[in-house]
């Protein structure tokens, strides 16, 4: 964090009320209630989530335990109950007559569409459940996920929670080396993938990362099950890979769900930390659940009216608890679309939102700072007056973005709740309800109820609101719908996030943040070495060892650079093993961006890469990160460089010499 990001934040005092007319039909209504409701659950914080456990989520068999707090860091919510997630999901809406209700307006991007009802939608879950049944998968395997944005990865994600498996969806996005990592620690049976996707008018070939993941090890994997959606062509292999639609048809659409311990990995999701190897996250199902269900009430305030639309992919968390869960358990209709937002024209969402009624809405301050840079034409070509609510996810949004989202998307009618959160807290943590609490653009505002949210010094003490210091953003307390631990890495759990502090236990987030005088949370950035690139999280680290990977590099430091679209560009510091004056840079650099989208995915591949005779480095031969962040952002070096051994390094850094 910088002085400079903390004195914008601060300076940022526009005040937006809830619209009379919003607070009229909210959930929850007025200040007065949410303090009501944080008061409850400050008071007698298991009561409180016990109640919302009992109220929301439908048991198989009833729990008594609330919090189990036996064996720190590793809580436990309701352990003794039993539920199955997509029944909570499914049946239960069919059983209180809502089966015709649609549950995914889906369109692609070549304009094609399918719709599916709760009551289709449980057919298609049941028979992939006994398919999967079938191949031997049983309560506990692993199945990896790796698809398109299609009604078929939510029916695959929803098959496993009704049998038990636990899956791991893997971002279509990542390449087949990172889709092999994943596989691999995952331990998974089954991969459920599809022949390719679709984006930006391009085929994206998961079948053939799946086969080449596959090739290389994954030697649990005994069965690939191929969604036909791009009809490109695809190599076979007997007796492993099988068509999702055949096996479809031979299956009955009749799967008991399975109830499981309340504790039981519903996913594990892989996200980027300090070091070069992604950790699984954990999930339980009935604290996550519970998380989803909450915060799909409180913050996006759900109603049977509603259209809601969550442009996330399902690769990434916010697809899983906003597409996957959320909008299911609750019964809601929601949009669904494959493909870019700028196909054929940058008007394309608005042009789905019109058309569907959308009436919530809910994307990445990096979209809407790439589609206000294509001018208010385009939403202004289309009627949005559906639109009531709107949220951001991912990154802090500037007020610049923030102003145009609420009044050109928005019409100055829709609230925006911005919502602070991660993969490992699994559903919002700091957000506004939208019917109660007043709006500050680039404030993520107020804890939930039952989400002790702080901002603490090194020490664990609070840093008061108001008084323009950051901190450390912790939870005091754990909440139902954090991770469990990191797969198969109890000691990397305990390490990443409980042991920074001595004497107790406390969440670290790994984000600073600073309070304000009226208690509001500004996010100010990530604490550790992880890049938010489009809101999307990258460890600098995991870029790094891909670009060392290459046999002409000695090493390479990667930071973070800001970027008016991305958020966060990755700027690369590259060494080479051999002379630089022997190479042609300009081929090189484009030969280790497409090594390191080989190895991870494109979303890691560097924006600039500077080659350079030496790392800036301290003498005790730390990397100095610090100041390859101000080079690369251009900025004028300050910093005391007297340290280093060769201070022409930093000229050459600087692409000066
Ligand atoms: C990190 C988590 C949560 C789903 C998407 C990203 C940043 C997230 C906000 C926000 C400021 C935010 C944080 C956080 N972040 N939401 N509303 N304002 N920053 O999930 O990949 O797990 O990344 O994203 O830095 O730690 P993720």
């Amino acid at each position: 964090m910088t002085d400079e990001t903390l004195e914008t934040v601060l300076t940022e005092n526009r005040v937006f009320e809830v619209p009379a007319e919003f607070a009229e039909h909210a959930r929850i209504a007025g200040m007065e209630q949410y303090l009501d409701m944080a008061r409850q659950a400050t008071q007698d914080y298991e009561g409180f989530w016990a109640e919302q456990a009992r109220q929301e989520i439908t048991w198989s068999k009833p729990f008594s335990q609330v919090l189990d707090e036996s064996n720190p860091p590793f809580y436990k919510w309701f352990a003794d109950g039993t539920l199955n997630v997509s029944y909570n999901c499914l049946d239960r809406h069919i059983e209180a007559g809502n089966g015709d209700r649609p549950a995914i307006l889906w369109e692609g991007e070549p304009g094609d569409t399918r719709n599916f009802t709760y009551a289709e939608l449980l057919e298609e879950v049941g028979k992939l459940g006994n398919a999967l049944k079938s191949y031997g998968v049983e309560k506990g395997d692993r199945v990896v996920i790796y698809m398109p944005m299609v009604p078929e990865a939510v029916v695959a994600m929803q098959a496993c929670a009704r049998i038990g498996a636990t899956h791991s969806v893997v971002f279509g996005g990542f390449s087949a080396e990172a889709l092999k990592d994943r596989i691999e620690d995952a331990g998974a049976k089954v991969v459920i993938t599809a022949d390719g996707g679709i984006r930006g008018g391009k085929t994206v070939a998961l079948k053939k990362n799946v086969d080449r993941a596959l090739n290389e090890g994954c030697d649990t994997v005994e069965h690939v099950v191929v969604l036909q959606r791009a009809e490109n062509e695809i190599d076979w292999t007997e007796g492993r890979d099988v068509w999702f639609r055949e096996i479809m048809e031979r299956e009955s659409a009749d799967c008991a769900p399975e109830p499981v311990e309340a504790e039981h990995p519903l996913f594990i999701l892989y996200t980027s930390g300090s070091t070069g190897k992604p950790k699984g996250v954990v999930h339980s199902s009935a604290g996550y659940l519970l998380g989803a269900i909450t915060s799909m009430k409180w913050v996006f305030d759900i109603g049977e009216d509603d259209v809601y639309w969550c442009t996330a992919d399902v690769g990434w968390i916010t697809g899983h608890t906003y597409i996957a869960y959320g909008p299911m358990a609750v019964g809601a209709t929601q949009v669904m679309y494959e493909g870019a937002p700028t196909v054929p024209d940058p008007g394309r969402l608005w042009s789905i939102a019109e058309r569907t009624g959308t009436t919530v809405f809910y994307t990445a301050p990096t979209a809407i700072r790439a589609l206000m840079k294509q001018g208010d034409e385009w939403p202004n070509k289309h009627d949005l007056s559906k639109l009531r609510l709107l949220g951001t996810v991912g990154e802090p949004i500037n007020p610049a973005a923030w102003m145009w989202y609420y009044q050109v998307i928005g019409g100055g009618r829709c609230p925006i709740v911005d919502t602070w959160w991660q993969t490992e807290t699994g559903s919002h943590m700091i957000s506004p309800l939208p019917g109660a609490v007043p709006l500050k653009p680039g404030s993520c505002t107020l804890p939930l109820p039952g989400v002790m949210a702080d901002v603490v010094d090194e020490e664990g003490n609070t840093v008061e609101p108001g008084s323009h210091h950051g901190g450390l953003l912790v939870l005091r307390r754990p909440v139902p719908s954090m991770l469990r631990t990191v797969w198969g890495d109890d000691q990397r759990y305990i390490d990443t996030y409980w042991s920074h502090f001595p004497d107790q236990y406390m969440y670290l987030a790994g984000d600073s943040a600073t309070r304000d005088e009226d208690g509001y949370f500004w996010i100010l950035g990530r604490i550790d070495d992880v890049i938010n690139v489009s809101g999307h999280r990258m460890g600098t680290m995991e870029v790094e060892s891909a670009l060392v990977a290459h046999d002409k590099v000695a090493e390479a430091a990667v930071v973070g650079r800001p970027d008016e679209v991305k958020g966060n560009s990755i700027f690369a510091f590259v060494i080479l093993q051999g002379k630089r004056e022997d190479e042609d840079l300009e081929a090189l650099r484009e030969a280790l961006r497409a090594h390191v989208t080989d190895e991870i995915g494109a979303i890691a591949r560097p924006d600039e890469i500077r080659f350079a005779d030496a790392l800036p480095k301290t003498r005790s031969g730390k990397i100095m990160r610090r100041l390859l962040r101000t080079i690369a952002s251009g900025e004028e070096v300050t910093q005391d460089i007297s340290t280093l051994e060769d201070e022409n390094v930093v000229r050459q850094l600087q692409g000066k010499a």
